[in-house]
């Protein structure tokens, strides 16, 4: 049975939540294995979900679910989430799984994250303010305090007031910030204990018994590839590896297990915060784009910035993932849109270049080409590839063939209905 991996192919919210939940339904575990509470994957059942910390196979009954060790975990945002599925009649027994290796997010992670980028001034990075670089940080660091150190009451205290006397030293003497409460912090440590404690165990363990057991197993990704600490627009990036090496260095999952990487590519491109985006939108028709599309931050409300859709980067984005199909979303969001653009090529300078830069300076300064593709009025509604407009079943055959990758899926509207499989079943 397969392991696929399902990658954002931009930078993040292409659209991961509904691919996952859609095919969840297929599959017996379902992992997320990067990032944190910065990560906001949406799913439209009865009612909508926004899902920050757990993984989107949870509303599926009876699949199991893990959180591994390269997650950053707020405890907080997690036990809220727990709570809020549960509320929604999920039943979680012995279905969610939280890695004893897993580095925790305090509060003082979020105000430090804060604090950092007030301090970057204009070059703020507009992250989402959940902590997550300084949580990465620590861990990097090796004084980070993990999901285990909880359990034990002397390991707790030990491992939790270190940490906050770091921060609260930190704050003070950097930022010059007061520190919160550290007495209510360490009671608040040991609700979180006592909390998460049912939740713990070994995922990797539990990973490699379902690889045995031949079960279908989904490897979500979080944020997008752009996003990558090392391989995307540093410093405009998150502090995890969005990439499919994600689960490979986190899980502990050997590469020739994994047996499809699903590029979840929007058919334009959004980026919240700021940083390079070539391809980026006149206002004027980010505007119609950010409405149709919804395009407002899952995790924080923000304006999302919107561009044409960027070939350059998708097919790097599919060399550097292994990328063997795509997951088209958001194709109806371009309905009635006149001209279509799409980029098939940088400039640089004096050059055309195919790849995509690795300076910092030169992602700001390359210029992008494009191709203009006829548009066309009504893709929401279509259930099968016929019914799809010839103009835009010629904008994904544009991809496929700028690309070299085969569109697997495609997207035409949030709910699961709204999807046409046009090579079949993937899982
Ligand atoms: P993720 O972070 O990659 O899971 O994506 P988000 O959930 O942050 O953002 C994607 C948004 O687009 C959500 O509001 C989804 O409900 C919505 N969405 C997903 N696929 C489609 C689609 O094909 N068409 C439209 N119109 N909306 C979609
Ligand atoms: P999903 O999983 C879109 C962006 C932030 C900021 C940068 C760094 O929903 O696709 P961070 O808080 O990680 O330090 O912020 O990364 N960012 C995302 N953008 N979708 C996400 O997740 C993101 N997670 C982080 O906006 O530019
Ligand atoms: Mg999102």
């Amino acid at each position: 049975m397969p392991v696929v991996a399902i990658i954002g192919a931009q930078w993040g919210d292409e659209g991961k939540g509904k691919v996952v939940d859609l095919l969840a339904a297929k599959a017996g575990v379902v992992v997320r294995s990067q990032g944190g509470a910065n990560a906001g994957h949406t799913i439209i059942r009865q009612q909508k979900v926004i899902l920050h910390l757990l993984p989107s196979g949870i509303l599926t009954p009876k699949i199991k679910c893990l959180i591994g060790p390269g997650v950053v975990l707020d405890p907080d945002a997690f036990i809220e989430e727990v709570k809020a599925v549960e509320a929604l009649g999920v039943d979680l027994k012995g279905r969610l799984t939280l890695d004893l290796r897993t580095h925790l997010v305090f509060p003082t992670h979020k105000l430090l994250d804060a604090c950092q980028e007030r301090a970057r001034g204009k070059e703020m990075i507009g992250t989402t303010s959940r902590g997550i670089g300084p949580a990465y940080a620590d861990k990097a660091a090796r004084h980070g305090v993990r999901v285990g150190d909880l359990l034990d009451s002397r390991q707790r205290k030990k491992a939790c007031g270190k940490l906050f006397d770091n921060h609260a030293a930190l704050l003070k003497g950097v930022f010059h910030e007061e520190a919160p409460d550290r007495a209510a912090f360490m009671e608040k440590t040991e609700f979180w204990a006592e909390t998460l404690k049912p939740f713990t165990g070994d995922t990797v363990a539990l990973l490699h018994d379902a690889l045995d057991r031949n079960q279908t197993i989904i490897l979500e990704g979080a944020q997008g590839t752009l996003l990558d600490l090392d391989l995307g627009t540093y410093p405009f990036v998150t502090s995890s590896h969005p990439t499919v090496a994600g689960p490979i260095v986190a899980m502990g999952i050997p590469p020739q297990r994994i047996d499809s990487v699903i590029g979840v590519l929007k058919a334009y491109c959004t980026r919240v915060g700021s940083g390079p985006f070539p391809t980026e939108m006149d206002e004027k028709t980010a505007k119609i784009v950010r409405s149709s599309g919804g395009e407002f931050g899952s995790t924080t409300g923000r304006p999302r910035r919107c561009g044409w859709l960027d070939l350059v980067a998708a097919k790097q984005v599919a060399r550097w993932n292994g990328c063997t199909g795509w997951a088209i979303t958001k194709l109806d969001v371009l309905d009635n849109l006149e001209p279509i653009k799409v980029c098939t090529g940088y400039r640089l300078g004096r050059r055309n270049v195919q790849n995509l830069p690795a300076g910092a300076d030169q992602w700001e300064a390359v210029k992008p080409l494009y191709e203009e593709l006829p548009s066309w009025k009504k893709s929401a509604g279509a259930r099968r590839w016929e019914d799809i407009p010839k103009a835009a079943q010629n904008y994904l055959a544009k991809i496929e063939s700028f690309t070299g990758v085969p569109i697997e899926l495609i997207s035409l509207g949030a709910s699961q209905e709204a999807t046409i499989l046009p090579r079949g079943e993937i899982i």
